[in-house]
């Protein structure tokens, strides 16, 4: 196990009714506040009312940012940081999935900083300062609400990078599963797929001996696993979604990579993907992910993949370790495919007119780090498997 700094300072109210905190923590941070939305959601659920209340009595001003879009765009960035700083706002409150979250955080950032905040996207250590960020949040997906990652695009260039760092954590979030109920299926189904892949980001790693870290992500790949499938089918189901909710902040706020040497492999994948057919994020994973691990299984990753095997999907530990492997991976496209996620770029309107730019930034985003190593050439390869 690798040394660390354990550094998770984002307080988290978990459960029914946590609503009622935001307006005292509110206060004892800001006198004006920017609310930070996406396409309307909150409204219909009724947490808007909610967040305007709670806000009011404890007499905070609210100045709103409405419609940001799935996979946020810096042009909604931009209008935040204007309206942050001609108003001399104090925080910026996210009520929402990942992507309003995501963009809350460097609106936050931007406000700090003197030129245009896409500078803050393509180099997060020029992120020195932000606003404090505050999220209730509504989609168990991203874990957004518990780390301080940002995810931005500008589809005007084809371009969706990740940036962030301590800064842009949020300092509370509010995480009442009650809010999800609404969620769609598909969006629950791609959320859940998002949560397994950052799972499976920080588990296929190279480094001995950080075995609790290992049995950690199992835990949180079972109940995704479990949960999932029931949410889907029980949208209200309360058990259900409070663990999807809580494996969602695990998944990512370092809890299971602390220790580790890990460098994502198939996010820089996805992002292109994103970045170029505006796709959801989480089906965009469940469609590479299998691809992926099919690729890189060989002698060398092979004990890896069998102790997934065995561990997350109880297969017989006393067959080869290849037919394991094997096996789980297998396992792994049927789960994303019974969830009802895509198997193939095709579903989702996607032919190889953009391989080899899109090979070529994917594999520029820290590939070459990764579980096994991978370039261009095998990115490009890993798209036509998926065709
Ligand atoms: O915009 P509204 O009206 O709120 O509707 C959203 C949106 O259409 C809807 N939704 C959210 N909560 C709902 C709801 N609908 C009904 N009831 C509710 N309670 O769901 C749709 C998708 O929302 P979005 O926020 O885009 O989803 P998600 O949370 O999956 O976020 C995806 C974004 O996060 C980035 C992704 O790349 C993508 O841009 N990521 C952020 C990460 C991070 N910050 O750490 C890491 C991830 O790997 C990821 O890259
Ligand atoms: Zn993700």
């Amino acid at each position: 196990m690798d040394n660390f700094n354990y550094h998770i300072p984002t307080d988290v109210y978990f459960g029914k009714g946590q609503i009622s905190q935001l307006g005292q923590r509110m206060s004892a941070i800001a006198k004006k506040v920017l609310l930070v939305y996406g396409g309307g959601s909150i409204r219909k659920s009724g947490l808007y009312d909610q967040i305007q209340q709670q806000l009011q009595q404890a007499d905070v001003t609210v100045f709103e940012l409405a419609g940001v879009e799935p996979n946020p765009r810096i042009q909604t960035v931009r209008k935040g940081v204007a309206l942050c700083k001609k108003e001399k706002i104090d925080a910026v409150l996210a009520a929402g999935g990942g992507s309003t979250i995501d963009c809350a955080k460097i609106v936050a950032a931007g406000s700090c900083y003197s030129g245009d905040a896409w500078d803050l996207v393509l180099d997060s250590s020029k992120i020195q300062k932000a606003l404090p960020v505050a999220a209730v949040l509504t989609l168990a997906a991203t874990g957004s609400e518990m780390d301080g990652f940002a995810v931005i695009s500008d589809m005007e260039k084809n371009e969706k990078w990740g940036t962030g760092n301590d800064v842009t954590k949020p300092v509370f979030s509010i995480l009442d599963p009650q809010y999800t109920c609404s969620v769609s299926k598909y969006q629950t189904a791609a959320g859940s797929s998002d949560i397994m892949s950052h799972t499976f980001e920080n588990y296929f790693n190279n480094t001995k001996g950080a075995f609790l870290q290992a049995r950690l992500a199992e835990g949180i790949l079972k109940t995704v696993i479990r949960y999932a499938p029931i949410a889907i089918d029980h949208p209200e189901d309360y058990e259900a979604r409070a663990n999807l909710m809580w494996a969602s902040s695990l998944a990512i706020n370092g809890l299971i990579s602390y220790g580790e040497s890990t460098a994502w492999s198939v996010h820089p994948m996805e992002h292109e993907l994103s970045a170029f057919y505006d796709i959801t994020h989480g089906a965009g994973l469940a469609l590479l992910t299998p691809y992926w691990m099919q690729y890189i299984l060989s002698d060398k990753t092979v004990e890896k993949f069998a102790a997934y095997g065995v561990n997350v999907w109880d297969l017989d530990a006393s067959q080869e370790p290849m037919r394991i492997a094997e096996e789980a991976i297998q396992k792994t496209r049927a789960f994303f495919t019974a969830i009802g996620m895509p198997s193939h770029l095709k579903d989702l309107g996607i032919d190889d007119t953009h391989f080899d730019v899109m090979a070529e930034k994917a594999a520029n985003g820290g590939l070459a780090q990764g579980f096994v190593p991978l370039n261009k050439e095998d990115v490009k390869k890993i798209f036509i498997m998926a065709l």
